[in-house]
């Protein structure tokens, strides 16, 4: 797969970029776009929310909601970033200003940095859940896990999740690793990261797809569960649901990606660089679907089971498998690692702002706003324990703050990028950005973001504030 990408994006020379300080060569943008994209919501999040939603019919909706809403507005983004040029709330300023628009777009890039922020500060938690479970396979503890499946390996989720100490620690590891990364910037920190993250992860997932075939003989039942549609399982809330997961798997509409397109240097496609981000990002999300569903279902569990499923199904298999100590070690490792590769793109927004407007220095910008994040993360870390009563809009805080956060800040952060690109900057100007010309596929892209991707998104936000 990275070789075939590679094929498309030959390393050019470095060139200078935002004070000759931007991505070394287009690879390393789409590495680190695609690192962006893939990580908890692919592996983590996607199977379960899949599972809750009834599987085949909400995984088809989640496909259209990507190509026909995501896709087309991660192009837009990315343009919009690197014809702002500048940090999301800067650039789109000045980007309005030039193209005679209100100063008030800027709007659009503080509702980015609010709502990363606020997206890191429960993801970090969750990749926090990796590094405990990392510690559990490197301890051996998979094996009493698996032994008889289902309960055992429950309980020691339903462990971590009693213990704020724990949970607490974990989140501080995570938070603390994606400010040491980003705290080095683009060239020395995100780029060095992402090279051989994504493709471990990738390859790894692979072999956990074929471990699950052949050892439990589900896999029939799992792609007939993932891809048999059944529409009378689906709820208009299910596909605002696929809707808000499309947006955050691609890590689009919280100028996270605008902030990554803004280090881009001009001749970069960026429809290419999108396509074959999305792509590998989907790939992903079924396979790690593909990996969960056959020990789903060999070991009797319920696919409703929510945020744990991950956590409660691998350990069964790595439990049972001869090597799987270490297969555990590896998966966990290489899910830490992919959460990192989110992580750090999740604060880039905060720190560019930072450091533009306070004049602080990336080290400083990216130690502050991380502390900041971690605090607020600390109420995710409760929700589970001690504050799992305290139940705002019927939701405890992160259930809370992941529905906020996905299904409301980022179609509308979404639905405004798509806007302000559609109809705010001029045809010429887009036309320029995107290097394609006047050509049919740069019709296309305009046509679909202006009359599919917004009547889209409206039409999904509507029916369900309604
Ligand atoms: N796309 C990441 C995932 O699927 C999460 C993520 C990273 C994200 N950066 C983002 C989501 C920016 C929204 C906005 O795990």
């Amino acid at each position: 797969m990275s070789a075939r990408i590679e094929n498309l994006y030959l390393p050019a020379r470095p060139t200078e970029v935002r004070r000759g300080k931007g991505w070394s060569t287009r690879f390393a943008f789409v590495l680190a776009a695609a690192g962006s994209a893939v990580g908890l919501g692919n592996v983590w999040k996607f199977p379960y929310i899949a599972g809750e939603h009834g599987g085949g019919a909400f995984v088809l909706v989640y496909l259209a909601c990507v190509m026909l809403i995501g896709l087309p507005i991660l192009i837009a983004e990315i343009v919009l970033g690197r014809r702002g040029g500048s940090s999301p709330i800067h650039g789109l300023r000045a980007l309005a200003s030039r193209e005679g628009r209100s100063p008030n777009w800027r709007y659009l890039g503080w509702l980015g940095v609010a709502g990363t922020f606020l997206i890191l500060s429960f993801y970090s938690v969750v990749a926090g859940w990796s590094i405990a479970y990392l510690w559990y396979a490197v301890s051996g503890q998979f094996g009493a896990a698996a032994a008889d499946s289902a309960a055992s390996a429950g309980a020691l989720f339903a462990g971590l999740k009693a213990s704020p100490a724990t949970m607490l620690a974990c989140h501080a590891l995570a938070m603390a690793a994606t400010v040491l990364v980003v705290a080095r910037g683009i060239r020395n920190g995100l780029e060095r990261a992402v090279r051989w993250m994504v493709p471990g992860l990738f390859v790894l997932l692979v072999a956990l797809v074929i471990y699950a075939a052949v050892a439990t003989g589900e896999f029939g039942r799992a792609a007939a569960f993932m891809f048999r549609p059944d529409f009378s399982a689906l709820s208009w809330d299910a596909v605002l649901v696929a809707l808000g997961h499309a947006f955050f798997t691609l890590s689009v509409g919280m100028t996270a990606m605008m902030a990554y397109g803004s280090h881009l240097e001009k001749k970069v496609s960026v429809a290419k660089a999108s396509v074959a981000i999305a792509g590998l990002d989907t790939l992903v999300a079924l396979l790690a679907c593909l990996a969960v569903f056959p020990i789903v279902f060999a070991n009797g569990l319920q696919t409703e089971i929510g945020p744990g499923l991950l956590f409660v199904t691998m350990p069964i298999a790595f439990g049972q498998m001869p090597g799987g100590e270490f297969a555990g070690m590896l998966f966990f490792l290489f899910l830490g690692l992919a959460a990192l590769t989110s992580t750090i793109s999740l604060l880039e927004p905060t720190v560019e702002h930072l450091e533009q407007r306070a004049g602080w220095n990336r080290r400083r910008a990216a130690a502050l706003s991380g502390l900041a994040i971690w605090i607020v993360g600390i109420g995710s870390v409760l929700a589970f324990n001690l504050w799992s009563g305290f139940t705002p809009f019927g939701k405890n805080l992160f259930d809370l703050l992941d529905f906020v956060t996905a299904n409301l800040m980022l179609p509308i952060g979404g639905l405004l990028i798509a806007i302000f690109a559609g109809w705010g900057l001029s045809r010429a100007s887009l036309a320029e950005e995107l290097g394609l010309g006047e050509s049919p596929v740069f019709r296309l892209w305009r046509f679909v973001l202006r009359y599919v991707a917004v009547p889209g998104v409206v039409l999904v936000l509507v029916y369900n504030l309604l």
